[in-house]
């Protein structure tokens, strides 16, 4: 392409400082260097995750930034050594990479990468960002809230040239996440009684989940009725607002379920609830999932429901290889086996990104 090797100037959301709006700037993306992918991104979504770094946990020293790691767009030139990839591919960005080389990557037992963005120290030099003369930090190495990114090769997905950018963007991290987490991580068997908790992207693609995995009753529990509706739509059977109650939720749900649930998910990312979601399993066999992110918080139970046989377990991008994991789900979504479609609400520009922000912060997407 005609800007390959060149700096190219864009529009993109900067997250000058925490807790503050972004800011709609032209920056400066500088060509991508050793196994480094410049992509054109054209559809990215925002993930409670963003807001989570953006509002409560990232340290001021990781400003300025762009956030955004659910997109989809499309190669414009690659760096040196990159082999995989041409000008012109349609890819996803992932924040977990798959450098097929490491223990974890070798293992079938992990998605995890040692070579992954949380496990490798940075000190700033992998910036291909500026604005204004200032170098912006990458985000989680994706960096998506920008019309160009560069990304290293080992966490790019590519995808079926068939593939709507538009639509499979959420295929970059809630849709697998939630979906994953029921059928990697869970094991959801069929005949099963579910729970998830929280109705965000996460929670209704965990619903997705349970249903093909062959749950029989899929019980749907979120403080916003609103959300109830969707969830029907992904094959929740059953729907609890724990605010209609006066006692804990794990009870409401033992009486519905005769003693607890088979498989519990939280998607909330509230300590609180993975308890109540733990608790909510029944004893013997029940198995609970956290899926929400916190790293601000702890998380308590008594050991004896442990003992008595529950399994607590947790799910990184629902336990998938993430460049493998995202190239199936966009075939699956191709041959009509799993729903992205139905978990758009809104379709709006780069320049209303501070509106989508507001839509998430107050639930009403
Ligand atoms: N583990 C991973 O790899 C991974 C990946 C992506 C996102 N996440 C995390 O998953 C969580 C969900 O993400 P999302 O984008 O779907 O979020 P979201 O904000 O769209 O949805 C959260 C839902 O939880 C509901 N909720 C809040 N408090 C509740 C309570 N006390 N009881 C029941 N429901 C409650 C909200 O009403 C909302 O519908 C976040 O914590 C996010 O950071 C984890
Ligand atoms: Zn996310
Ligand atoms: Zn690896």
């Amino acid at each position: 392409m005609a800007t390959a090797g060149k700096v190219i100037k864009c529009k993109a959301a900067v997250s000058w400082e925490p807790n503050k709006p972004l800011v709609i700037e032209e920056i400066e993306v500088a060509p991508p260097q050793v196994n480094e992918v410049r992509i054109k991104i054209v559809a990215a979504a925002v993930c409670r995750s963003d807001l989570y770094q953006l509002l409560e946990a990232m340290p001021k020293d990781d400003f300025p930034t762009i956030l955004g790691h659910e997109a989809a767009g499309i190669v414009e030139s690659v760096g040196p050594g990159v082999t995989e990839f041409q000008p012109g591919d349609k890819v996803i960005p992932v924040f977990l990479s798959q450098c097929r080389e490491c223990r974890f990557c070798k293992s079938p037992k992990t998605n995890q990468c040692e070579k992954s963005w949380f496990n490798v120290q940075h000190d700033g030099s992998e910036s291909r960002f500026t604005c204004k003369g200032k170098k912006l930090l990458p985000f989680i190495g994706t960096s998506t809230f920008s019309e160009y990114t560069v990304v290293n090769q080992i966490a790019v997905a590519k995808i079926d040239p068939a593939a709507p950018l538009d639509k499979v963007c959420l295929l970059g991290c809630g849709i697998c996440t939630g979906y994953g987490a029921a059928v990697n991580t869970a094991k959801v068997e069929p005949g099963s009684t579910c729970a998830v908790f929280g109705l965000g992207a996460v929670g209704l693609a965990a619903v997705m989940g349970c249903k093909a995995a062959g749950a029989k009753k899929i019980i749907a529990v979120d403080i916003n009725p609103e959300k109830f509706e969707k969830a029907k739509v992904f094959g929740a059977t059953d729907f609890v607002n724990p605010k209609d109650h006066d006692k804990p939720i794990s009870q409401v749900l033992a009486e519905m379920t005769n003693g607890g649930v088979d498989y519990s998910l939280e998607c909330t990312g509230n300590v609180g609830v993975m308890r109540s979601a733990l608790e909510s399993c029944i004893q013997a066999w029940g198995v609970s999932v956290i899926v929400g992110w916190t790293e601000l918080h702890d998380v308590a139970t008594r050991p004896v429901q442990l003992v008595k046989g529950r399994t607590w377990k947790g799910s990184h991008f629902g336990g998938f290889k993430s460049k493998d994991g995202v190239s199936e789900m966009v075939k699956a979504y191709l041959d009509k086996k799993v729903k992205v479609d139905e978990f758009i609400t809104h379709n709006m520009t780069l320049d209303q990104i501070n509106d989508a922000i507001e839509l998430m912060k107050h639930s009403k997407w």
